[in-house]
Parts: structure tokens; sequence; C-alpha cells
């Protein structure tokens, strides 16, 4: 039988859970920075957009979201591998998007790596705009 599926806010308290999803997906980057501190800090700051998807007891899904007054970024979208193409991603990625809205943010972001062919077809599926005019540029 096929659980259905719950989206929930995350909580401070899902850190760990969520590390286990981001080591599982294999092609999330794991930095230093995404320590269980980090992740209370950007919860702090963005209390409502960070989604888990839920089938039962056990996290299956999960997409931060947050802003910073001006634009929306999303970050470490994840589907656990038994769970993917069944749209749980899209779920996520729906309400984190309108969270950003009701919170008055239009522009949201999400960077891809060029060698991940699924996630641009992912985020492409979504409506999200390839801006190949761009170049990231950070310290
Ligand atoms: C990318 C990812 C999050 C998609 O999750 P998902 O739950 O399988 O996605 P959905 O089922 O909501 O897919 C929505 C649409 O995306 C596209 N898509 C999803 N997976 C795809 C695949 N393997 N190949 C081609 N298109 C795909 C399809 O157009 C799909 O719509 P359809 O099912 O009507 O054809 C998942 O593959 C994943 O966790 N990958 C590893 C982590 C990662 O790379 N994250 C992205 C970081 S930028």
């Amino acid at each position: 039988m096929t659980l259905p599926i719950q989206l929930r806010p995350l909580n401070a308290d899902d850190f760990p859970r969520l590390m286990k999803l981001w080591q599982a997906a294999e092609t999330i980057v794991i930095r230093e920075s995404d320590t269980e501190e980090t992740f209370r800090r950007f919860l702090q700051k963005n209390p409502k957009s960070s989604f888990a998807a839920y089938a039962g007891v056990r996290m299956v899904g999960s997409v931060l979201a947050g802003h910073d007054g001006w634009r929306g970024y999303l970050y470490h979208m994840a589907v656990k591998p038994d769970y993917r193409e069944r749209g749980i991603a899209s779920q996520l990625v729906n309400a984190a998007v309108h969270q950003l809205r009701e919170e008055g943010i239009s522009k949201v972001h999400c960077l891809v790596k060029k060698d991940n062919l699924i996630a641009q077809q992912f985020w492409e599926a979504c409506s999200f705009r390839l801006r190949d005019e761009l170049l990231d540029y950070s310290i």
C-alpha cells in the first residue's frame, strides 16, 4: 500500500532527518556551513516557508525556502530515491513558493549545478525559467 503524502512546515528539530535525506539524494552538495546551527538560524529568519513531505512517519522529501525581504531562494530540494517521480517535489515547491508569495516575495531563485540534468528538467517542469544571461558570483 502506498501511504498518502502529507506536507508539514520544517521545524528546528528536523535537522538530523534532513541531513539523512540530503545524504541519500546523491546530488546535494553538503557543505561545512550546512550545520544544525545554520539551519536553526535560517528557520528563525524564515519560519514558515520550508517544508517536509511525509509518508506516514517517514520524511521522504523536503525543500528549504527563505527570503531576504527582496528575493526568495530555494535550497536543498530533495526526495528520497524510492519516492521520486510521484509529484512530491512539485508539491513541496508549490507550497514553498505559495508561502513566499504570501510574504510579499514575487521573484524566487534556485541555483542548479550544470551537470544535474534531472534537476534542470524538474525546475523547468515547475515553470522556473533558466536565466542563462546571468553568472553567479560568490565570496
Ligand atoms: C529533482 C528531484 C527533487 C525531483 O523530485 P520528484 O519528486 O521526483 O519530482 P516530481 O515527481 O515532482 O517531478 C515533477 C516533474 O519534474 C520532471 N522530472 C522529475 N524527475 C525527472 C526525471 N528523473 N527525469 C526527467 N524529468 C523529471 C518531470 O517533468 C516531472 O513531471 P511529470 O512526472 O509530470 O513528468 C529528485 O529527483 C531529487 O531529489 N534529486 C536529487 C536531489 C537534487 O538533485 N535536487 C535538486 C537540486 S537543484
